[in-house]
């Protein structure tokens, strides 16, 4: 498969997974790089220059393909923003791939300084956006490729409520850069329909979730093959609702309760101890999927296995293939 996106990172399959808080470590990340898709290094997971060094360093053992790093440029008091400034130095000193911005675009939130620090260590940066006029801007700015992610997305999509369906042909006749299409994404019929809608190619992080490539305890992975596509909720919108942001995640106890406190006009204190990081890194590990936001997309509704990441990316390759076969078949016959 050669698209824009294989050409730019130089991979050999137009898949690319999303940043996973906790969950995109070293290992998961050189995992899916060497299926021959991207994987993904998530910067928050590290609280210090040091051990983001260290992790890509790490991945770097682990697989001589390219992966992404992915630096979230939202507020937050663990993240401050010279640490994500630091962060992003880094990935251009150690001259990784790429790096993924979720959140605010570079220019606005580290500073105009960045982007060309990027482009002097030849460093590519993808923006990943939930509208039209961010795709605009990423374009304007100087980004290499865009992410476009409708609110189908585990995370946090923007609050525009708009699918991918709509949002990515509108985004591929706008703007003239590589594009990802997330949301919704998780086999070869996915791909297939990203590709004719536009797209170069698909990130997809609920579906990398479900492999065993990704060490969460085996209750979670039991729980996404028990969950529907209705079994998400969007919330936080008035928390994140200034950021243009809302999240989507598994409906469970925790999600009902931060319904509750922001129905009832409850702030960030009453608010934090529900939706703490920390307490989804335990849930990752102790599979108590009740007690923490937990970040999934409604794609969770099409995942009835828990294959490798190899056997994934090898089947999705196929599947779109022929998925693409039937659907040229339909409209020859
Ligand atoms: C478990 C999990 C953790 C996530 N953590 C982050 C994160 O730290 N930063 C980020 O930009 N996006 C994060 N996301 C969002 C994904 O990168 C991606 O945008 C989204 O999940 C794509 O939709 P999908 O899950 O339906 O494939 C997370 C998603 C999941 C499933």
């Amino acid at each position: 498969m050669k698209t824009r996106i294989t050409e730019l990172f130089g991979i050999k399959y137009p898949i690319q997974c999303g940043g996973m808080l906790w969950l995109a470590t070293p290992e998961l990340a050189a995992a899916i790089s060497n299926t021959g898709a991207m994987g993904n290094l998530t910067s928050g997971n590290y609280n210090k220059g040091d051990e983001l060094r260290a992790a890509i360093d790490r991945t770097r053992e682990l697989t001589a393909l390219p992966f992404i790093v992915n630096i979230t440029t939202m507020p937050s008091i663990r993240l401050p923003v010279e640490l994500l400034q630091e962060f992003f130095r880094i990935c251009c000193e150690r001259k990784v791939t790429a790096i993924e911005i979720a959140g605010a675009p570079v220019d606005k939130f580290l500073g105009p300084a960045y982007m060309p620090l990027a482009k002097e260590a030849g460093v590519k940066v993808l923006h990943k956006v939930g509208t039209v006029r961010h795709a605009e801007h990423a374009q304007k700015v100087g980004y290499d490729a865009i992410t476009i992610a409708g609110f189908e997305e585990g995370g946090f999509p923007h609050k525009d409520n708009v699918s991918t369906l709509v949002l990515l042909p509108i985004v591929a006749e706008s703007v003239d850069l590589p594009i990802l299409a997330a949301g919704g994404m998780v086999d070869g019929k996915s791909l297939a329909a990203a590709l004719a809608l536009g797209a170069d190619g698909v990130m997809m992080a609920t579906r990398f979730l479900a492999t065993k490539d990704c060490k969460v305890h085996p209750a979670i992975h039991q729980m996404i093959l028990d969950k529907k596509e209705n079994d998400t909720g969007l919330g936080l919108r008035k928390l994140l609702g200034n950021f243009g942001l809302q999240v989507r995640a598994l409906r469970n106890d925790i999600m009902k309760r931060i319904e509750e406190v922001e129905e009832h006009g409850g702030d960030f204190t009453e608010l934090f101890p529900l939706i703490s990081g920390e307490r989804a890194r335990q849930v990752w590990q102790n599979g108590d999927a009740e007690h923490a936001m937990l970040t999934v997309g409604q794609s969770i509704g099409r995942i009835n296995d828990i294959p490798t990441a190899a056997e994934l990316v090898q089947r999705m390759v196929a599947e779109a293939e022929e998925a693409l076969r039937l659907s040229l078949k339909k409209i020859t016959a």
